[in-house]
């Protein structure tokens, strides 16, 4: 089966992340295909909301380590980058649902999204640091203004887990619920959206973000050119072998 899976019904687009015996990291390859789907999402007219979603156990386990090692992204137009630009452009209503982890990029896409739902065994978490890396998606300004600078440096220099009640707190989740339940309520809220005037959805959701749409984007093209930089330096290299070998990295003499 597929590792992206589309699915169209009652002006729902439901994106599924289904790459579980890699804890749903995303490959260059998935990327490309999340990018397509929000492509086409946003010019089919019978599609009124999107919605990503991945399995109860686990959303996203971030970036795959191996694909970082392999085919590091090479440019703004990595696919990589056609997907957070094109869930920070999306002008229809974004949601997620997330259970389990959600590392580096299966947070910050959160970022984007405009309603959020999440498992009562979701943890966030944005390890950058530790991999040698920095912020990606814009989340080095989209943290601190949503979580106030302290507890952004925490989340983005630690890179430790922040648990649902803390994401609800912050208001990076909208409701907490069960993990066996999050999938189905998200749906259900996509579809109350996709009942309602698009264009008064698309007409809001611009209003709110057009303040800082430009801002976000250029965010992510400073982030994305240090982010290239530093996935081909010593720390990264040596955060990469070291999770390919299932050791602690030794950043001792990088
Ligand atoms: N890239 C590539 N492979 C990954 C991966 C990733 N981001 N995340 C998990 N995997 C692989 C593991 O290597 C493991 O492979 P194996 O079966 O060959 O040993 C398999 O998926 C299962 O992962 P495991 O770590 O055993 O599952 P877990 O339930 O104990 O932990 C996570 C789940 C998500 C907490 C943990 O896998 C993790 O921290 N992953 C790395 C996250 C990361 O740093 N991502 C990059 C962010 S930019």
């Amino acid at each position: 089966m597929s590792d992206i899976l589309v699915h169209a019904e009652a002006g729902v687009m439901t994106i599924t992340l289904n790459r579980l015996d890699r804890k749903n990291s995303i490959t260059s390859d998935m990327y490309a295909k999340l990018a397509d789907a929000m492509g086409t999402a946003q010019a089919d007219e019978g599609v009124r909301v999107v919605m990503i979603q991945g399995h109860e156990t686990v959303f996203c386990a971030g970036n795959d380590i191996g694909d970082f090692l392999d085919k590091p992204p090479a440019g703004q137009d990595a696919p990589v980058f056609r997907f957070l630009r094109a869930i920070a452009t999306f002008p229809k209503p974004l949601l997620a649902a997330v259970c389990g982890p959600a590392v580096g990029i299966g947070t910050t896409m959160l970022l984007h999204c405009d309603l959020v739902y999440a498992g009562d065994n979701a943890a966030f978490s944005m390890p950058f640091v530790n991999l040698g890396l920095c912020p990606e998606a814009a989340s080095s300004l989209l943290v601190p203004q949503m979580l106030g600078y302290h507890r952004a440096a925490e989340a983005l220099m630690l890179g430790e887990p922040f648990f649902a009640e803390a994401a609800l707190e912050v208001g990076l989740v909208n409701r907490i619920l069960p993990p066996t339940e999050a999938n189905n309520y998200a749906n259900a809220q996509a579809r109350k959206l996709a009942a309602k005037p698009l264009a008064s959805l698309v007409e809001t959701k611009r209003l709110m973000k057009k303040g800082q749409q430009q801002l976000v984007l250029q965010q992510m093209v400073d982030e994305g050119e240090a982010f290239g930089r530093m996935l081909v330096a010593p720390a990264a290299k040596e955060a990469f072998t070291a999770f390919m070998e299932k050791r602690k990295p030794d950043f001792s003499k990088v």
